[in-house]
């Protein structure tokens, strides 16, 4: 018997397989029931740990994009947990975008199943998109209204009520440190406050999800800062992010989960340091040496659990246990570092160095 889950009611019916969507939990070879964001009902919800049947906000399963013959987004699938921000990641061009904008009903996909607040994506796209807060990769401020006029007519977009809407917009412009320009229209504002502008609009809703794509792109580091440190206080306040970054810092510091694409496919997913220390290393050796020199370090690094990589006139060394014993050696190269294993180490290691897009 196979037990086949469609939209919000579990079927089960002999042969029945592709509807099936979700986690399906088995004990002592016996399949006991569903979870996942689709699934309201359990077929023997008593049996199944209640930490397991955790409730996703977002699901999206096989989602896939073709722009005419050309795959942008191949079948990929992710959960995102409440309260969990999860750091969406890849080279230029790899589809990250896109999925967002299918997430949005913006672009329509090609095939695949997203649910929403566990509403089916782009069906109850009304429904859905009145509880999300979104930052676009592009500006899509009104130009010809002021700073204020922005964050009134987006409350208005969600039927805010003007006693509630006027309240929000205060608090929010004195959140992103825009208050003294609240009288400003869109040109004159820098490019640092017009994406904490376009943050305070993403708010404005009292969104349950908020959807980041490059929230600091093009940012000095000031701004940068002020925006990264308000988006750890919605972190810590239970907000639910999706968010997109080449800042691989920042997204390290703040995301519980990461998600690297690359062409369109999911290349790792996980909790950042777990993968950083599992498929990286503990530290890194950054050498610049001659070639000779460099060939000599690599045989001393044999001695150690790491891994090589020769860029141009740098070694790289991915050390997986404490290589402290070789510093000695590395010592006599000129120019040498040595520092934590990070996300950027991690990302080039699964995405390669070449330019994408050139
Ligand atoms: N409307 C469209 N028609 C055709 N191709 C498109 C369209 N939108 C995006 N693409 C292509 O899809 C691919 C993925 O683009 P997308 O914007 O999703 O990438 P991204 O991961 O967000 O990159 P970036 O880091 O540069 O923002 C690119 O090759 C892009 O040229
Ligand atoms: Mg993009």
């Amino acid at each position: 018997m196979l037990y086949c889950v469609k939209r919000e009611t579990i079927f089960w019916e002999e042969g029945c397989d592709d509807a099936v969507w979700g986690r399906e939990w088995w004990r002592g070879g016996e399949s006991i029931g569903y979870t996942g964001a689709m699934i309201q009902a359990i077929s023997q919800p008593e049996s199944i740990p209640e930490a397991l049947g955790s409730q996703a906000v977002v699901s999206v399963f096989g989602l896939t994009k073709r722009f005419g013959e050309r795959l942008v987004v191949n079948n990929i699938s992710f959960d995102i947990q409440r309260g969990q921000c999860v750091g969406f990641l890849g080279p230029n061009g790899a589809g990250k975008t896109t999925c967002i904008n299918m997430l949005l009903g913006l672009v329509e996909k090609s095939a695949g199943k997203i649910r929403i607040f566990d509403l089916e994506a782009p069906r109850f796209h009304r429904e859905i998109k009145a509880r999300i807060g979104v930052v676009p990769q592009a500006d899509s401020l009104d130009p010809d209204l002021s700073v204020e006029e922005n964050l009134h007519t987006y409350a208005g977009y969600f039927r805010i009520p003007r006693r509630i809407a006027r309240a929000r917009v205060e608090e929010l412009l004195h959140f992103f440190a825009l208050h003294n320009r609240r009288e400003e229209i869109i040109e004159h504002l820098s490019g640092g406050q017009r994406r904490r502008l376009l943050l305070a609009r993403a708010l404005i809703n009292e969104p349950e999800l908020l959807i980041l794509d490059e929230p600091t792109i093009g940012l000095d580091p000031q701004a940068r800062h002020l925006i990264w440190e308000r988006l750890a206080i919605l972190q810590a306040r239970g907000t639910t992010m999706l968010l997109t970054s080449h800042y691989l810092e920042e997204v390290s510091r703040l995301s519980q989960q990461v998600l690297i694409l690359d062409h369109g496919q999911v290349v790792v997913q996980g909790e950042p340091q777990q993968l950083i220390t599992d498929l990286v290393g503990l530290e890194v050796f950054e050498v610049d040496g001659t070639p000779s020199e460099l060939d000599a370090l690599e045989v001393s690094f044999r001695q150690c659990n790491a891994t090589q990589e020769r860029v141009g006139d740098k070694l790289y060394v991915y050390a997986k246990e404490d290589c402290s014993r070789l510093v000695k050696v590395v010592g006599t190269s000129g120019n040498w570092i040595r520092r934590p294993a990070n996300l950027e180490d991690l990302f080039i290691q699964l995405t390669g160095r070449s330019l994408r897009e050139s």
